[in-house]
């Protein structure tokens, strides 16, 4: 990627930082799939004491480590209790009900964020028609709710009622590192609620590859049985768990610049014409906004924006979410949010063209939510 282009699609397109590439080179690799690779043994050790859990699991990705700990906790026609918008359920290709058999059922939460009144009418009885409720999945930081962090008050209201009527509780962490920063909360305050969490070493941590899943050592025991079902048992994959671990000594402080570089650009946003900050306030690394329907498409914007080195996703008709990590410096911020407020200016001042106007995909709840 050229140094003028500034790449806010996703905070995924990270290149390893040279520490990082000596400490990948430098890594002692043995076979995990043996438990023989003392990096992944160390990292796994690591993120099990960081998150107040007695073992943790190395997987290839956030959206594996999600899937197993969903199927180490459930029995085929269980149902989960999930926000609507949570990763979990839209973008992980239906893997609740295709590799464990499970339902959910979704709530709309606060931008993501649920609160316990909404949980509490939502156990099914026990009745040969019905679906077991088994587990509530919470997703924090919350990617499609604009980056939004829970209060840990309302994460421990939310456990405490999970557990006093026999529910699971999961973290789908991907995040964490952001809230953990963001709230100055450490990692296991937040994971006591849990019975199991997952982390991300590949987003705002900078780490190519990589996610953990953390719990009791039964549980990851049987984890690590779904992880090898799965494919997901890997050999030398010290290499890799070395950048997870140098990316936890030296990337997660760091997010607070992330989060000052995300503040600069919403700015920006709520200062253009036809684009609306949704959820207004942005804490963390990610902004998502809206287009004004009358004005443009997400679709038109990203490709408008992209002619002047600026990459943003769209995604939905009139949705978009840019991320902000660690290949985005602070002056790259700052010509991407002065960029974005020229270029929607003149955008506005002509009306847009017939051919965009035309070329906007129907707005459906679903694409909205
Ligand atoms: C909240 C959340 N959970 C899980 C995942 C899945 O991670 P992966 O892409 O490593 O499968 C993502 C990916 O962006 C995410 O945003």
């Amino acid at each position: 990627m050229p140094e003028s282009v500034v790449d806010l699609r996703s905070d995924t397109v990270t290149r390893p930082t040279p520490g990082m590439w000596a400490a990948i080179q430098a890594a002692e690799v043995g076979d995990d799939v043996f438990g023989e690779d003392p990096t992944v043994n160390r990292l796994q050790e690591r993120v099990a004491a960081l998150l107040g859990k007695e073992a943790a699991l190395y997987v290839p990705s956030g959206t594996m480590s999600n899937q197993i700990c969903l199927k180490a906790h459930t029995q085929p026609g269980d149902e989960l209790l999930c926000d609507v918008g949570c990763h979990i359920y839209n973008n992980e290709v239906g893997g609740p009900a295709v590799l464990s058999g499970v339902t959910c059922r979704t709530i709309a939460g606060d931008h993501g964020i649920l609160d316990v009144s909404q949980l509490e009418d939502k156990i099914r009885p026990v009745d040969d028609h019905l679906v077991r409720t088994r587990l509530v999945a919470l997703e924090n930081t919350h990617n499609r709710g604009g980056g939004r962090v829970y209060a840990l008050e309302k994460i421990r209201a939310i456990s405490a009622w999970a557990h006093q009527h026999g529910l699971l509780m999961h973290l789908d962490g991907a995040r964490l590192w952001n809230a953990i920063v963001v709230r100055g909360i450490p990692a296991a305050e937040w994971g006591r609620h849990f019975d199991s969490v997952s982390v991300c070493f590949s987003k705002g941590l900078g780490a190519p590859i990589g996610s953990a899943l953390a719990g009791t050592r039964e549980f990851v025991t049987k984890a690590k049985r779904i992880r090898k079902l799965l494919g997901g048992g890997m050999r030398q994959a010290g290499i890799a768990a070395a950048a997870a671990l140098y990316a936890m000594d030296n990337h997660v402080e760091r997010l607070a610049e992330d989060h000052r570089n995300a503040r600069v650009i919403a700015q920006a946003i709520a200062d253009s014409p036809g684009l609306h900050l949704d959820p207004p306030d942005v804490e963390t690394n990610l902004i998502w906004f809206e287009v004004d329907p009358e004005f443009a498409t997400a679709k038109d914007v990203a490709a408008m924006l992209k002619q002047r080195g600026i990459l943003i996703s769209a995604a939905g008709s009139y949705r978009m979410r840019a991320c902000t990590h660690l290949d985005v410096s602070a002056p790259q911020a700052q010509r991407a949010a002065e960029t974005i407020r020229s270029a929607l200016t003149s955008m506005n001042h002509r009306p847009f063209s017939r051919d965009a106007q035309t070329s906007a995909v129907p707005l459906s709840s679903a694409n909205r939510a």
